[in-house]
């Protein structure tokens, strides 16, 4: 299988603090990294760590060179990733005492892809394809029609998570990836829902789709028809926990694309996870196949 990841590219600036700053509060930093991040971008990079085919499709700005090299150098094939006149997407990330971090977003060039960049990519691709989607990119809904009608399989991870999301065709998505607070939303339960509810709401509402509950320490559900597969976490000394859940979604589709069970496939991913948190950053922070699969 190969995989089309048409996602965010991001440069990272990780302000390492004592606390998420509060409103109207000024807070020194200890340190200031610039790494390469994106939802997107660090999925595909697990994928290609793992061993998968997988092509990014996106757009960045002159600023963003480094992240297709970093891209490439892990095995990625960038060419889908074009280039225009204005700055690449950012993430400002504070990163606390705790290990707890908050993400605040600009969407640089991930905001400025057009449907007829995603017509001309989606031509390269068609059946045994699978096409990987979170929410940082424009027309997501678009890109889940146009994939569908050529045949792709499709997986989605819903975050960041707003309304928008509510008007997608989610139920044409072969998988859908949520935390649990995702989960509960869309499932429209309240926060403090049991994760077996919304699991079930989910499985419910989404017949053809399957569906992968993250809920951080606690691991992970698979449901899907009448199977339900728990999977605790691989459990490390946590340094940053930034790009833990697009390590575990590379990991998982890639294993799949070895040709492994969901069952093992969780393994696998909670393992990749668990090794990405225990180092700084984001995609650097990914591991290798060698270290995951031995
Ligand atoms: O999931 C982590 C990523 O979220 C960061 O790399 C940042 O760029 C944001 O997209």
């Amino acid at each position: 299988m190969r995989f089309l990841n048409y996602g965010s590219v991001n440069i990272d600036l990780v302000f390492t603090v004592d606390h998420i700053v509060k409103g109207g509060e000024t807070l020194q930093s200890s340190s200031l990294t610039k790494s390469a991040g994106g939802k997107g971008a660090n999925q595909s990079a697990a994928l290609a760590k793992a061993g998968a085919e997988v092509f990014h499709a996106g757009k960045v700005g002159s600023d963003g060179d480094f992240l297709l090299e970093m891209l490439a150098d892990y095995g990625v094939d960038t060419s889908f990733i074009r280039h225009y006149e204005g700055a690449t997407g950012q993430a400002l990330i504070q990163l606390d005492r705790h290990k707890q971090n908050a993400i605040l977003l600009y969407g640089g060039g991930n905001t400025e892809i057009t449907k007829e960049e995603i017509d001309e990519t989606l031509k390269s691709f068609g059946k045994g394809d699978m096409l990987v989607l979170q929410n940082e990119i424009v027309h997501t809904g678009y890109l889940i029609d146009e994939a569908k009608k050529r045949g792709l399989s499709l997986c989605m991870n819903l975050v960041p998570f707003d309304r928008t999301l509510f008007s997608l065709p989610l139920s044409k998505l072969d998988l859908l990836v949520v935390n649990e607070i995702e989960g509960a939303a869309l499932a429209s339960l309240g926060e403090d829902a049991p994760f077996s509810e919304i699991l079930e709401s989910l499985v419910k509402a989404y017949p053809d789709t399957q569906i992968l509950l993250t809920v951080g320490k606690q691991g992970c559900w698979y449901g899907f028809e009448d199977e339900r597969i728990h999977e605790g976490i691989y459990d490390t000394k946590v340094v940053d926990t930034t790009a833990a859940g697009d390590t575990f979604i590379g990991y998982y589709l890639a294993s799949l694309a070895r040709g492994l069970g969901v069952r093992d496939a969780l393994k696998y991913a909670s393992k990749a996870a668990g090794l990405a948190v225990s180092r700084p950053g984001a995609m650097a922070s990914i591991p290798l196949a060698g270290e995951v699969f031995a």
